[in-house]
């Protein structure tokens, strides 16, 4: 199973992507998660990121493409993968289908999770974050059972430099113009499956485990 999670910021790719890899037992690669860590560690990587991270602008192309074929191609993708945030633009689409056909192989599909714009915003605004765990959580939609600490380890929970009103008005114009085309490259293919992202995570991860499950 070679799987894209593809939708607008806080549609809950992440979400559901905690999911699915348990149940199809996937090495999962967020590049949002990828970015982040580089950032934290202060890495070469993490210092060309941050600027753009901290406007909701997109990382260059060059930057990342690099970064997540090599994982694509590495051992621990060999039986398949879950690709959370990747890609993002019809270059780096490109880049992929050009790697997986290197490795004789293609894409199994690309999991579309759509939600409107003011969803968006109510949605990350009350997003909370395990920096540790990776865990994430909602403030009124998926509440930690302890407040501001993460369920699995007590680790503090904070809300992502990102998720502040002006930069989420940026990463949804940037994802309208410059990501939504992916949808119809992927429809094109025959690759795309929609998803309503409105219902609450447990329906909709019901909803694309069980589409999921006809692919293999
Ligand atoms: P990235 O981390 O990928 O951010 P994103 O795509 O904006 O998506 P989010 O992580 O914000 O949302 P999500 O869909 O994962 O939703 P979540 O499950 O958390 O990228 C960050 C930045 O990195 C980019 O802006 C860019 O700068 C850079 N970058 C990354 N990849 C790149 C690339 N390929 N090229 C260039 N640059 C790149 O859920 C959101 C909230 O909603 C949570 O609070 C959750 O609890 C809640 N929630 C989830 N599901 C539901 C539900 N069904 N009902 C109610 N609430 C829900
Ligand atoms: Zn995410």
């Amino acid at each position: 199973l070679n799987l894209i999670l593809l939708g607008p910021p806080g549609a809950g790719k992440g979400t559901q992507a905690e999911r699915l890899t348990e149940d199809f037992n996937l090495p999962y690669f967020a590049t949002g998660n990828i970015l982040r860590a580089a950032v934290e560690e202060g890495t070469e990587l993490g210092r060309k990121a941050k600027e753009y991270m901290d406007k909701g602008e997109l990382v260059p192309d060059d930057v990342i493409i690099g970064v997540i074929l090599e994982r694509v191609q590495g051992d621990d993708a060999r039986d398949g993968f879950l690709l959370d945030g990747f890609p993002r633009t019809i270059p780096q689409a490109e880049a992929l289908d050009q790697a997986l056909s290197d490795l004789d192989r293609a894409l199994t599909a690309v999991l579309l999770v759509d939600v409107p714009d003011e969803e968006v915003i109510r949605r990350l605004s009350g997003r909370r974050v395990s920096v540790k765990t990776g865990r994430v959580y909602h403030v009124e939609f998926d509440p930690p059972k302890h407040e501001d600490r993460c369920d699995v380890d007590g680790s503090r929970l904070i809300q992502r430099d990102d998720d502040k009103p002006e930069t989420i008005k940026n990463r949804l114009e940037v994802y309208h113009s410059t990501t939504e085309p992916l949808v119809g490259y992927y429809d094109e293919r025959d690759l795309l499956r929609r998803f309503d992202g409105t219902r609450n995570p447990t329906e909709v991860h019901d909803h694309i485990r069980a589409t999921v499950a006809t692919l293999r």
